[in-house]
Parts: structure tokens; sequence; C-alpha cells
């Protein structure tokens, strides 16, 4: 059974800027609660007991979101709000979380690499800390059900808009049982024109230790940096690697509209809000120039 994650937060989250220039975008608020925190609990859902985080410069608060914090405690029961005082206490008793510094931002096929002694020699699951995936069965477990049977690498995958295709690793390989595929290349950030299929990786994988050395053997590739995706096209020539197209709903928080669109998709689930974004956005929409 799999029972560490490694959670990459390390990036400078360029695209969030100035937002993410002295706060790490990975703890940028879905209502009020951390990307970060949707992604732990996903792991933590999937049965992980064990959470690396590689983090960088600036990346503090990811730090303190997990840790407890006393003085806060103390006074959220003097003043007897005791939700808040157990949603703090749960929080910092997820998981038995871990950090790792990526000193230099070389690349996500890097900072997996910086797990390499904390993870040993067994399987892990990789969450990328600017991804959530809404799903009744949490993403991470789908993918570890899956390994279960195959016991080599598995990847999430999503269909995506061919013009999209360019945001992301791309496989080829063929659909061997329903929602299974056989992989048989990576290819990171391809142009639509030279891309082997429109299934993307979604930010969710199962690895075999063996990765490691293989990162440590590839090259600097797109947009100069150590990829993930180049070590897996590696090790895919080798070996058996696998895709599961997962269910679910994937949001990926490090571009700013789908920030901004899973902001409100998450007001809309929330019963102490939810009538009043709809009939704030009604306004909106009927032209009223002061909907507030
Ligand atoms: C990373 C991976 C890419 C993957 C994507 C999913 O890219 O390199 O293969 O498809 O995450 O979000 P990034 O979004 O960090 O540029």
């Amino acid at each position: 059974m799999i029972k560490k994650a490694v959670i990459p937060a390390a990036g400078f989250g360029t695209r969030f800027l100035p937002a993410a220039k002295s706060q790490p975008k990975e703890m940028l608020p879905i209502v009020d609660t951390p990307v970060i925190q949707f992604v732990v609990e996903e792991a933590v859902a999937s049965g992980i007991t064990d959470i690396l985080m590689v983090i960088g410069k600036g990346k503090r608060a990811i730090e303190e979101h997990f840790d407890r914090n006393f003085e806060l405690e103390n006074e959220l029961e003097e003043k007897n709000k005791v939700e808040e005082l157990n949603l703090m206490r749960r929080i910092s008793n997820l998981a038995e979380v871990h950090f790792v510094w990526q000193k230099e931002l070389k690349g996500l096929g890097d900072a997996i690499y910086c797990a390499r002694h904390h993870v040993g020699d067994e399987p892990f699951a990789v969450l990328l800390g600017d991804t959530i995936i809404e799903s009744e069965n949490p993403v991470t477990l789908q993918l570890m059900k899956a390994f279960e049977r195959y016991r080599e690498c598995m990847v999430a995958l999503e269909e995506v808009d061919r013009a999209k295709v360019e945001r992301y690793g791309v496989i080829s390989g063929r659909e061997i049982e329903p929602s299974v595929f056989l992989i048989d290349d990576f290819v990171e950030k391809p142009s639509p024109k030279d891309a082997p299929s429109n299934l993307a990786i979604a930010g969710r994988y199962i690895l075999t230790p063996d990765i490691f050395d293989t990162i440590s053997k590839t090259d600097y590739g797109k947009n100069n940096e150590i990829q993930l995706t180049d070590a897996m096209r590696k090790l895919v020539a080798e070996r058996a690697m696998y895709g599961l197209k997962f269910k679910g709903r994937r949001h990926d928080i490090g571009n700013k509209l789908d920030f901004i669109r899973t902001n409100i998709w998450y007001a809309l689930k929330r019963d102490d809000m939810k009538d009043e974004i709809k009939e704030f956005m009604a306004r909106i929409l009927s032209g009223d120039d002061s909907p507030f």
C-alpha cells in the first residue's frame, strides 16, 4: 500500500504575480481554504499518512499552515470559537508533513528528485500543489487502485481541447481496458499540431522509485527545466507505464481565469453564501451597474 506522497510546491508562481510575489500561490484561497489544503486532504482521503512538500524561497506560509499555532488556538479557546478551534487542530493533525527545499528552481523533475532520500525504495504518489481535483473518489486513490493491479507507474489523464495541449504533458498510448492506457510516449507541452493525442497529464502520479535515477540522467528540456515528463519518457522506453482517465473535475489554480472560476464554483456550493452569490451574479448579468 502506498503511504507516502510528494507535493511539489516550490515554483515562483510567475503566472500569479503580483499576488505570488511574497506569498506562495499554493496558499491562495478557494473561498476560505488554501489550495494546498485541498491537495493534502485528497492525499489523506486516499490513505496517505506521510507527506513530503518540496518547497523553496518564500514558502514559509505553507509550513506555518500545517504547523500548530498555540497562540491562535488559545485565542479561539478563550473566545469559545469551538468550530474554528477544531478546524485549526484538524489541519495540523491531517498527516505527518515533512519539508525539503529545492534550492534552485530547475523544474518539476528536479523538484521530485529532491524527494529521493525521503521516499527511499518504495512507490509513491505525486500531487501537484496548484491543482485541485474534485471527485467522489479521491483521484490519488483511483490511481492507487489501478497501480495495485498493474504495479507500474500510473499517471492521471484528462482529455483537453487540442488547442490547449501546449499547457500540459501529453501522452501517446492505447486504451487496454476502459479508461486505462498503456503509454508508449510522453511529450511535455507540445504544439497542437505535434501533439500525439489530447490526453493531458493532470497533475497526479504514482511513481516507482527508479524514477529518481532516471531524473538524474535527464537533461534540461522545455523552458530550460528538468521535466518530469522527459524522465517518464526515458522510463517508458524501457518498460510499461500506464495512464488512467480519472473520474472527477480538475481545477488548475495556476492560472488566473480558472482560479476565479474555481472560487465561484466552490462559493456556490456553500450554504452560507450561495444564494447571495447567485443574486449578485444575476444582477451583474442583467446589466445592474451597482449590484453590491
Ligand atoms: C506540469 C507538468 C505537466 C502537467 C501539468 C499539469 O506543468 O510539467 O506535464 O501536464 O503540470 O498541471 P506546469 O503546469 O507546472 O507547467
